[in-house]
């Protein structure tokens, strides 16, 4: 059974959706077609996408499916007299397509522009990530992506608003793990209203802002003059902060110099030249220890861990928070084997990508994928090194994104 769009008539204003997003509508719909249990689509370009029946009646936009002030879904499936099914599929004339339901005697309409975002008989075409990630070896870069942040913090922006600058700046902190932004402003305590423009940041035991310098009486190796290698920040949690960032007030010392690296693409290297050793490390759980006087953070994990897809979900790098193995003791010798085939790899400066803090710079890293390190740095020769740090998690950049996404997708319908 197929239906052609109504004779033209003046549009009534499409659907709502099941969400606060605006979906433009790039591609219409040429027809639709139906059975008891799917809809199918064709599209103006050609692409036919198929929706089962239960699927469209869970994600349907009226007020029995969606609480509309927050539009969160109330419908709970199991509670309909049986299995949801189409009676008519029917195009209207200003592109929505209106499903009447079975048993219910429901009419449901869609809106085109959400129809087609969410096309998941097409994942293929469908863009799987947010932004692509790309591995990446220093060698083959002479900086981090940087962009110019000169008068940025004096620009109003809120959440609703597009922001072309924080954009860029995320996609290069999702697809690559690192952006450094320059020429922000250097007062302390400045990093706190930079990091809330993508997120609240995440408090941790050395504060929700923390000081990088060589102090007396150091809580951190990072707390003091002498080279760090390469690491993450904070294995020792169940969770790791998700985003680092680090904020230049003052750079005038001999040395300490910025090292990062992709642990991704490392532990890529690993996988190829030793394939054992790479899969040791995703088994083995070590033990992340951090042993300051006042905190005893302590938690249990493989350093490298993949997601349910086998993709890079995080490693765990940070030789000076290990505290001791305690594995199968048949576990062990494979263990540090692997751990010193990494280690190995650490060194190569292939991996490795330098670069000098100027006050004004910005840093902003995954932190459960990049590795930091930091020459050391000569306090006796006069000058001070002065960063600022703080972290967020993962979901804030990815959300901050998405609405700047979201903002820009409704600009472009209101200038429509
Ligand atoms: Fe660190």
């Amino acid at each position: 059974m197929s239906a052609q769009p109504d004779s033209p008539s003046p549009s009534p204003a499409l659907p709502a959706t099941p969400d606060f997003d605006a979906w433009p509508v790039d591609v219409a719909i040429a027809a639709v077609d139906h059975d008891a249990h799917t809809l199918t689509v064709i599209w103006e370009d050609g692409r036919r996408s198929h929706y089962h029946s239960i699927w469209l009646r869970e994600n349907a936009a009226d007020d029995s499916t969606v609480n509309p002030a927050t539009r969160e879904r109330i419908l709970d499936l199991s509670r309909l007299e049986a299995w949801p099914t189409l009676e008519q599929a029917r195009l209207e004339a200003n592109g929505a397509v209106t499903l009447a339901f079975l048993p219910e005697q429901r009419q449901l309409s869609f809106h085109p522009g959400w129809l087609r975002a969410h096309d998941y008989a097409n994942l293929v075409e469908h863009e799987p990530a947010l932004v692509p990630r790309t591995l990446w070896r220093g060698v083959d870069r002479d900086a981090p992506i940087t962009l110019d942040a000169a008068g940025w913090m004096a620009e109003d922006h809120d959440a609703m608003s597009v922001d072309p600058l924080l954009e860029q700046a995320l996609e290069a902190v999702i697809g690559e793990g690192l952006v450094r932004l320059r020429n922000l402003p250097t007062e302390p305590g400045s990093l706190d209203a930079i990091a809330r423009r993508i997120g609240p940041p995440r408090p941790t035991n050395f504060g929700a802002l923390f000081d990088v310098r060589a102090k007396p009486d150091p809580d951190s190796n990072a707390y003091t003059s002498i080279a760090l290698p390469p690491h993450v920040d904070l294995p020792t949690r169940e969770y790791q902060p998700g985003l680092q960032l680090l904020h230049c007030l003052e750079n005038d010392t001999v040395g300490g110099e910025a090292v990062m690296m992709d642990g991704f693409a490392v532990a890529e290297a690993l996988r190829d030249r030793h394939p054992d050793h790479f899969a040791t490390l995703t088994r083995v759980r070590w033990c992340y220890a951090n042993t300051a006087r006042t905190s005893d953070y302590v938690w249990f994990d493989p350093m490298i861990k993949l997601d349910a897809n086998g993709e890079f979900d995080e490693v765990r790098i940070a030789d000076f928070l290990r505290g001791p193995l305690m594995a199968p003791f048949d576990d062990v010798e494979p263990a540090y084997a692997a751990l010193m085939a990494l280690q190995r790899l650490l060194r190569e400066p292939e991996f490795a990508l330098r670069f000098s803090y100027a006050p004004g710079d910005l840093v902003i890293f995954d932190n459960r994928r990049l590795l930091h390190a930091r020459d050391a740095f000569d306090v006796s020769q006069g000058g001070s090194r002065w960063l600022q740090g703080c972290y967020l998690e993962r979901d804030e950049a990815r959300s901050r994104l998405r609405m700047l996404k979201r903002a820009k997708r409704r600009a472009r319908l209101e200038d429509a």
